[in-house]
């Protein structure tokens, strides 16, 4: 079970990098856009600061084959990078070719069972299912996680991990690791808000208040 961030910002991902918790990073245009200063470089920063960790980069181009130059390009920033390219039927093609010749493939934008079928068929290395976005729209997201994870199960398409994706919260990120998800990436304000428990902090105040009743100066 991996976590990844699913930000562009360079600062968060050091800081969650340090923390060993963090095992790669998806960056979209979206992310990429809140960002200032040489996007290029940014983008190989990231690469650098989780270097064992996969890196989404997407693809911003939409001719087929300019995707296609362009996901090669995108593949040659650093080792770790894994390419992004929507699950749209005008890439099938493309992302065939490029699995084919050894591109690790991240298929974002995936919303159906079928579609994250369609992407285990080409060979990616990842499918990303987004689950807020349906539930943005009053529909269960996470089941569309359980029902992946059933088929690469069910018909042996192991090489494909499932990200769950579009993660607006606590609960999702809950929902994504009992569902069976291999990876869920995560904004930053759901991962601060995932690593504090109230409980716990009381239960350190009661155990520190306790401790120096006992007036001892150095332990051990
Ligand atoms: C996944 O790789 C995407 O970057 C991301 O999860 C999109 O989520 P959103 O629906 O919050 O934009």
């Amino acid at each position: 079970m991996k976590i990844f961030l699913d930000t562009a910002n360079l600062k968060s991902i050091k800081y969650w990098a340090s923390t060993g918790l963090i095992d790669g990073v998806t960056t979209n245009p979206t992310h990429l856009s809140k960002e200032s200063g040489d996007i290029k470089k940014l983008v190989k920063e990231i690469c650098n600061a989780v270097p064992n960790g996969d890196i989404s980069v997407e693809i911003t181009e939409t001719k087929p084959d300019k995707v296609y130059g362009q996901a090669r390009e995108i593949a040659t920033i650093a080792k770790n990078v894994i390419v992004k390219i929507p699950c749209h039927k005008d890439y099938y093609e493309v992302i065939k070719t490029l699995t084919d010749e050894g591109i690790s493939i991240n298929a974002t934008l995936v919303f159906t069972l079928i579609q994250g079928l369609f992407m285990c068929k080409l060979g990616v290395k990842y499918i990303s299912p987004f689950v807020g976005r349906w539930d943005d729209i009053d529909v269960n997201g996470i089941e569309i996680v359980e029902k992946m994870r059933y088929m690469i199960d069910e018909y042996d398409f192991e090489k494909t991990k499932i990200i769950a994706a579009s993660i607006r919260n606590v609960k999702h990120f809950h929902e994504g690791i009992m569902a069976g998800a291999d990876v869920v990436t995560i904004p930053t304000s759901v991962l601060e808000k995932a690593v504090s428990h109230p409980l716990t902090d009381i239960g350190m105040k009661k155990f520190l208040d306790d401790w120096k009743k006992l007036g001892i100066k150095q332990f051990p």
